[in-house]
């Protein structure tokens, strides 16, 4: 059952902090010691033993899948890849007008035109839904790209992994498998992360019995946000802004004093450094060693590091996956949509746990606005 929220008074800064508004056995992480699972399993040993698939197939049912469910779950993912001929047509419509995460946000919307499901909302149906959601996105992102700079969309091959063909999607050549296999954790990496604000907001729409295109594209606008997924662009424009490791000191002094956030860094509920982001910190040097460019890593340790002398404040998941995916040859403004390629596994099996033990989320407020104001016609005012 719900955790019952008290009538007491909200915490002085707001924004929940600390406040438990369901059981949930999805993701559990330990922000004093730095520790995230995944359904009991360490994120570690996920990035270095799962893939994105598995994690996937973990998610929705609780427990890693035998070897014939892992097969049966990867066929279906590839088989519903294409997306519907109405969702080409309205991303060529759009194609310079939005951007790509607005892109996402509009397509996904449009695919429950073809919903196979209907209006069945039982765990079977929504799984069908689930799976098409997820196999979908990457080829709305890619095609969207592709669109926009005047190029025809490439079609989804299925003999490719759930990264690899994405990356296919978007350069039309078959990527580094290395490369590949690093977006593939990053997709793992990023799949899940407990009560995060887009989760909650995809719970929320999902508990008025709402359907679940409308929950994930609650779930999509909020990830939108720079302080929350929007925040790997956010990075990527920081550093390019900078333009070198000389620079890094001088921006964040001023940023600082000017009492900005630096983006990339703090977190709700991680005191120490967040699991993630030292395995993406990996991905980012081997990214530079691999096109021979280091300054976006260099740049990154400089940051990093005076973060930490100045304030205290680690990095978060954010902020290497920004100097990564631009080594990888992606453009800043698809960082936050390959966030939701991701994220969209977890927000489905939120979704799927709300609705197994569904009850309307309504909290309140403490009121400090007037009381007992009397009518004031409009030609007296
Ligand atoms: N840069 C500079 N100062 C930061 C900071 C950042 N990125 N993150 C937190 N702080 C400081 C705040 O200024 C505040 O200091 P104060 O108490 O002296 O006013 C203190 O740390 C607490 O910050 P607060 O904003 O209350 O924490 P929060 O829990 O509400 O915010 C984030 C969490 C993630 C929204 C916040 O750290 C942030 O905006 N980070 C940058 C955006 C980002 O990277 N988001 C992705 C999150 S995965």
């Amino acid at each position: 059952q719900p955790v019952q929220m008290t009538q007491s008074k909200v915490a002085p800064k707001g924004g929940l902090e600390g406040v438990a508004v369901a059981n949930s056995a999805i993701g559990k992480i330990d922000g004093t010691v730095g520790e995230l699972r995944y359904c009991g399993y360490l994120i570690t040993d996920l990035a270095d033993h799962s893939d994105f698939t598995e994690t996937v197939y973990l998610l929705w049912h609780g427990v890693l899948p035998t070897k014939g469910q892992y097969d049966q779950l990867k066929a279906e993912l590839c088989a519903k890849r294409e997306i519907p001929a109405l969702v080409v047509d309205l991303l060529r419509r759009i194609a310079d007008k939005q951007a790509p995460m607005d892109a996402l946000r509009t397509a996904a919307s449009l695919l429950s035109i073809e919903d196979g499901g209907g209006d069945d909302a039982d765990r079977e149906a929504n799984l069908l839904r689930a799976v098409r959601l997820t196999a979908q996105f990457p080829t709305i992102v890619a095609a969207y790209d592709r669109l926009r700079d005047g190029q025809e969309p490439i079609a989804p091959r299925d003999d490719l992994g759930h990264a690899a063909n994405f990356l296919y999607m978007l350069t039309g050549e078959e990527p580094n498998g290395e490369i590949a296999k690093m977006l593939d954790v990053c997709l793992v990496l990023h799949a899940e992360h407990g009560f995060n604000a887009s989760t909650f907001a995809g719970r929320v729409t999902a508990a008025t019995l709402s359907d679940m295109y409308s929950a994930v594209c609650s779930a999509i606008g909020t990830l939108k946000g720079p302080l929350h997924g929007g925040a790997n662009t956010a990075v990527m424009q920081t550093l390019q802004s900078i333009g070198s490791a000389d620079g890094v000191e001088a921006y964040l002094d001023e940023a600082l004093a000017r009492k900005e956030k630096v983006m990339g860094f703090g977190h709700r509920v991680y005191k120490v450094v967040d699991p993630r982001a030292i395995i993406l910190r990996k991905f980012s040097q081997r990214t530079a060693e691999i096109t021979g460019d280091a300054r976006w890593f260099e740049m990154s340790t400089k940051l990093e590091g005076l973060m930490k002398e100045r304030k205290g404040i680690d990095m978060n998941v954010d902020f290497y996956s920004a100097s990564t995916y631009y080594s990888m040859g992606i453009k800043p403004d698809l960082f936050t949509p390959i966030f939701a390629i991701s994220r969209v596994s977890g927000w489905i099996a939120h979704i799927l746990e709300q609705l197994a033990n569904n009850r309307l989320i309504r909290p309140r407020s403490n009121w400090v606005g007037q009381d007992s104001l009397d009518y004031v016609f409009i030609d007296q005012r």
